[in-house]
């Protein structure tokens, strides 16, 4: 066949393609404009044609190239395989960013730090393992106390042991600065307990220091009674009951006033509205020489809460594990600041 009667056949046939052609749209691609394609050869056995004949047969090769190339446009387009049409869609819905939530822990040990920190105290913190002297012999604990009891702390060495407390944090304080020293350190503490559902071998405190040149119980009283309003709300009160502490003497527990207003008030507070939310009490004599604090000179006080116990009373958090499961049903109920 003549080279010009291929030309005219080829353009027909292409000419004739309305839809894909069933081989597939690469297919065509290859045989029409591929390294061996229709056009490839065509061009070659045009540098055999006759010069005069040349440039007419030349256009009509030309021609062919931008019908196949046209086709070839057309069809992509319309591809479903073709992923730039979705992208260049400008109705399509947007597909937003999955967002992380606060820890319940968190916010609630923010929040304790902001109310402290608007009455001047500082946030200090400290090493998980510590020695004997910062968590237990600074502190005044006895060497036959149970808490030094391989059964109730965890040891991690022949000295090193995972603090039980942040108390050790303000022994370091106590150690490293000079008074007025008014501090909180919250942070993780371990006890060698049973896990169940009201307590955990691992959970976070917060502790608070004040020492100062004639630092009263009453100073103490008053600091407390200001945190439990502005965490509670102003209607709620405070009571202390006598304890004991190896570093505070005299030494109390707080109760504050949760109200008995609904079934849950009852049931939390055992029927008499009032819940323990930590201990405190005047930092012991001792315990300010140990620190190299003249206890003629100064006196202070001290106090230390669970926020795990804190936050399961505030969003009514039936068990302390759920905090340390990282279930995102849990945590993704609890949203920002
Ligand atoms: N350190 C005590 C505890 O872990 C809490 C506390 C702190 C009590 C300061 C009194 C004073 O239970």
């Amino acid at each position: 066949m003549e080279l010009k009667e291929r030309i005219v056949k080829l353009e027909e046939e292409v000419r004739s393609l309305s839809e894909v052609p069933a081989s597939g749209l690469e297919s065509f691609r290859i045989a029409y404009a591929g390294k061996k394609g229709h056009l490839k050869q065509l061009y070659e056995e045009l540098k055999t044609v006759p010069n005069e004949m040349k440039r007419e047969v030349g256009q009509s090769i030309n021609k062919l190239r931008v019908l196949v190339d046209e086709k070839l446009a057309s069809w992509q387009e319309a591809s479903p395989l073709n992923n730039k049409a979705p992208e260049q869609d400008a109705t399509r819905p947007g597909s937003g960013q999955a967002q992380g939530t606060v820890h319940p822990i968190t916010l609630v040990k923010e929040e304790i730090i902001d109310i402290f920190s608007r009455i001047g105290f500082t946030l200090s913190e400290g090493p998980e393992i510590e020695d004997d002297w910062h968590n237990f012999s600074a502190l005044n604990f006895p060497p036959e106390h149970p808490a030094r009891d391989m059964q109730d702390t965890f040891f991690v060495g022949k000295d090193q042991a995972l603090r039980t407390h942040t108390s050790s944090v303000q022994v370091r304080v106590m150690e490293g600065s000079k008074p007025p020293i008014r501090t909180i350190s919250p942070g993780r503490v371990f006890r060698n307990e049973a896990i169940s559902a009201r307590s955990h071998c691992m959970f976070h405190q917060i502790e608070g220091l004040y020492i100062d040149k004639g630092v009263s119980f009453a100073d103490l009283k008053q600091t407390l009674l200001y945190f439990a309003k502005e965490f509670l709300g102003e209607k709620t009160d405070i009571r202390l009951r006598p304890s004991y502490f190896p570093f505070t003497e005299p030494s109390a527990e707080v109760d504050v006033y949760w109200g008995l207003d609904t079934e849950t008030d009852h049931r939390i507070t055992k029927g008499t509205g009032w819940l323990e939310i930590m201990g405190c009490g005047m930092v012991d004599p001792d315990v300010l020489r140990n620190c190299n604090i003249d206890p003629e000179i100064y006196s202070g006080f001290a106090f230390g809460m669970g926020i795990e116990r804190i936050a399961m009373l505030r969003y009514q958090v039936p068990d302390i594990r759920m905090f340390f499961e990282n279930d995102v049903r849990f945590l993704d109920q609890f949203r920002s600041f």
